[in-house]
C-alpha cells in the first residue's frame, strides 16, 4: 500500500539500539514532540542558534511541526536532513537529528539533539548520540560527522567527547544579541565509540534508495 512514507521512506525509519529507539517523525508524534519541548532548559540560557525553544506554550506544536514539515517539504538528495524523534524504554524523551548537504560527494553531516530536562542527566544524550553516529557510520556510508556547541554547555561538549569526537576550532556567534563562543567538534569513524547494544534498523534499503546511495 502506498503511504506517506513511501514518499519519504526516513518516516518509517527505526534504529533499536537496547533501550534506545531513534523513529522518524510522523505527524502523530509531532503534539508529543511539541509538549516535551516545553521544558528542555532555563530561559536565561539557550544552547541553540535559534531561540525556539522559548516559544511560548500556545506555539510549540505550530513552531514544532512546521519545522519538521519544513524539512520534509524540502528533501532532496542535495540537501537533507534525516530526524529521529527519540525513545528510551519505549517512553518518548527527545529528538535526534542529522543535517546533510551534498552528501553523494562530502559524505558528511552534523548532528545535532535535545532531551527534555526531566530525561537529562542520565546518560540517554549520550547513548541517542551513540546510536545515531553508528547508524551513519555502518549504514549510511558516513566518513566525516561534525557537531557544534556553546562553550557554556558543558554536558553537549561531554556527550560529543564521550562518542569520540574531537576539537576542530571555535567561532564568535551572535547568540539572541550577545557574543557566544560556539565551539565546532568533528568525528573521524575510526575515533567512534560505540553504544553498547548493537543496532537493529528496519526500513534502511528504502532510506538508501531516497538519498541516493543505491
Ligand atoms: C546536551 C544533552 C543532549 C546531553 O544529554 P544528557 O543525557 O543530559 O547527557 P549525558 O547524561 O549522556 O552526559 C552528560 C555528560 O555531561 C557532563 N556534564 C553535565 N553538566 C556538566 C557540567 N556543568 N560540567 C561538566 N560536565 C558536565 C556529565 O557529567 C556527563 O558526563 P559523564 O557521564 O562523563 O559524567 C542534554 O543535556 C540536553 O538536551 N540539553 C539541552 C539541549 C542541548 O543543550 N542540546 C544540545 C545543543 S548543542
Amino acid at each position: 500500500m502506498t503511504t506517506a512514507a513511501t514518499a519519504l521512506p526516513l518516516l518509517s525509519l527505526r534504529i533499536t539500539a537496547g533501550p534506545v529507539e531513534l523513529r522518524g517523525i510522523t505527524d502523530d508524534l509531532l503534539g508529543p514532540i511539541a509538549d516535551l519541548a516545553l521544558d528542555i532548559h532555563d530561559p536565561d540560557f539557550m544552547p541553540f542558534f535559534g531561540p525556539w525553544s522559548l516559544s511560548p506554550s500556545r506555539d510549540m506544536a505550530r513552531v514544532v511541526a512546521q519545522y519538521y514539515w519544513g524539512l520534509r517539504a524540502s528533501f532532496s538528495q542535495d540537501k537533507w536532513n534525516a530526524d529521529f524523534a527519540v525513545f528510551y524504554e519505549g517512553e518518548l524523551v527527545g529528538c535526534q537529528g542529522f543535517s546533510t548537504r551534498d552528501y553523494l560527494i562530502l559524505r558528511s553531516g552534523e548532528t545535532g539533539s535535545w532531551l527534555a530536562r526531566k530525561f537529562q542527566g542520565k546518560g540517554i544524550g549520550t547513548a541517542m548520540r551513540q546510536v545515531i553516529c553508528a547508524f551513519l557510520v555502518d549504514h549510511v556510508d558516513a566518513k566525516h560527522i561534525t557537531s557544534a556547541a556553546f562553550a557554556d554547555n558543558p554536558a553537549s561538549l561531554a556527550v560529543s567527547r564521550k562518542t569520540g569526537y574531537t576539537d576542530n576550532g571555535s567561532e564568535p556567534f551572535n547568540r539572541m544579541g550577545k557574543l557566544a563562543t560556539l565551539r565546532r567538534i568533528a568525528l573521524d569513524p575510526a575515533n567512534l565509540v560505540r553504544y553498547q547494544h548493537e543496532l537493529t534498523v528496519a526500513g534502511l534499503p528504502e532510506f538508501r534508495t531516497s538519498i541516493g546511495l543505491d
